[in-house]
């Protein structure tokens, strides 16, 4: 039976974990193809582009900004750049759906234009706060309204005149620098980011792959506006975030051997690799070159018992996606795991330091929450029960591997939404061996 929030999952232990899979495109490499493509000058061709709804969202918004985009084919797109002045005034608020980085990256982006725009966003993505994004633009002179609190809608007024500025972002966030950059493409002058830790830096990357001079290293990025972008051919690598959800499962599951082709390696993703190698994983990773300028490599993940740690604050940054799965890992391991530095996890799609918590002790483990991470104390037998994924996509998989290791059957609540970043997922999860099937 379905809940009254949408689709449930019922999940309970499958077989061990085997095959050679490859997981969809980086969402957030799609997000930014979209958006880059769209304001450069002439056609930009993208191959393994993420057919997830946030990235969708993304591209109805500039579609209704007049940019043609073609879909040739899944995971591809044609996208014929109007150059940086070419949007044109949608005709209504534009949904960003559940995506905060579409949101965000737009604020900075849409700061730039002649016109006014309004972003609007699902029940999760009207909860977020905006004013880490909104608060930097406006010293930028961006005039941007947000609702009460700081959250969606956001009211974007066109025509403001920017100007560059040099700031050190106060959380360590992508997606606060990327909202910073693009607006610096519009602005008089050059804008540079300080970033308090190195967070990824895919849209550096991009901007120089389509011709704007930009300077950037881990935690620094600097540009000057009135330059061009020019389109040409995108390459999205495999999303690692969703390979984690696989990477945790065939490391818990007994027997399990499994094989993630061609995963996209930008170092400030692959913090949970560094993770649960100290907690005793078997990850053999082999290189695999180069895709659209990200490193890619084939993963080899064997079954290997787990132990906690205290996970490194450094690496908190470069796995702040993963602690949902993180969570299942130490759940499952021998002694405590804590997390610590992690606040940022409470202003994701859910409260995932609250959700994960509430689920897990509903399965019977121990959590001791803090506000900034938790204790997790591993080792007792995962049981049955229903928890709820609160309409987070991560939530919902994470408790999907959760269920492969249980005594009985786990009812995940709420899953709609894993088709935001993963499409496909339970039939993947299912073709490797996952026990997993929509509810009835
Ligand atoms: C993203 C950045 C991260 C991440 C999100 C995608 C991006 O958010 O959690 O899923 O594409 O820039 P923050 O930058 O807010 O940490």
């Amino acid at each position: 039976m379905s809940s009254v929030n949408g689709t449930d999952w019922i999940a309970t232990r499958g077989a061990p974990l085997r095959g050679s899979i490859a997981v969809p495109g980086d969402k957030s490499v799609s997000h930014r193809a979209i958006m880059l493509a769209s304001i450069a000058e002439g056609i930009s061709r993208i191959e393994g582009f993420l057919e997830g709804e946030d990235a969708r969202a993304t591209e109805a918004i500039f579609r209704r900004m007049g940019v043609r985009i073609e879909a040739p084919g899944p995971g591809r797109r044609v996208v014929h750049g109007v150059g940086l002045h070419g949007l044109q005034p949608p005709d209504g608020p534009l949904d960003c759906g559940n995506a905060g980085t579409g949101m965000r990256l737009l604020a900075g982006l849409l700061a730039g234009q002649s016109f006014d725009t309004e972003l609007v966003g699902d029940a999760s993505l009207s909860k977020r706060p905006m004013r880490r994004v909104t608060g930097p633009l406006a010293r930028m002179g961006a005039r941007i309204e947000t609702g009460e609190g700081g959250v969606p809608p956001l009211r974007i007024h066109g025509g403001a005149a920017l100007q560059g500025i040099e700031i050190r972002t106060e959380v360590a966030s992508a997606q606060v620098k990327s909202a910073l950059l693009l607006a610096g493409l519009y602005a008089s002058g050059t804008t540079v980011v300080h970033e308090p830790h190195p967070t990824r830096d895919y849209t550096e990357r991009m901007l120089q792959a389509l011709g704007w001079p930009i300077e950037f290293s881990p935690g620094f990025a600097r540009l000057e506006g009135g330059h061009r972008l020019v389109g040409r051919d995108i390459v999205v690598p495999a999303d690692f975030s969703s390979a984690a959800f696989f990477i945790v499962a065939a490391s818990l599951v007994p027997g399990s051997e499994l094989q993630l082709q061609r995963v996209g390696m930008n170092p400030r993703r692959t913090g949970l690799l560094h993770v649960l190698r100290a907690m005793g994983a078997d990850i053999e990773e082999t290189p695999a070159g180069e895709q659209g300028g990200e490193p890619v490599s084939d993963l080899h993940v064997r079954h290997a018992p787990l132990r906690g740690i205290e996970v490194p604050v450094e690496h908190v940054p470069d796995m702040i996606d993963e602690f949902p799965a993180l969570f299942i890992a130490a759940a499952c391991a021998e002694g405590a795991t804590v997390v610590r530095g992690a606040a940022e996890l409470r202003v994701k799609e859910s409260d995932r330091i609250a959700t994960m918590a509430t689920g897990l002790r509903t399965l019977g483990a121990r959590v001791d929450e803090t506000d900034d991470g938790a204790t997790i104390h591993g080792g007792a037998q995962l049981g049955s029960g229903a928890v709820d994924s609160h309409g987070d996509h991560r939530i919902a998989m994470s408790f999907a591997i959760a269920a492969q290791l249980a005594a009985g059957e786990v009812r995940i609540r709420d899953v709609d939404n894993v088709a935001t970043s993963f499409p496909g997922f339970d039939a993947l999860a299912r073709e490797v061996g996952f026990g997993l099937r929509t509810a009835q």
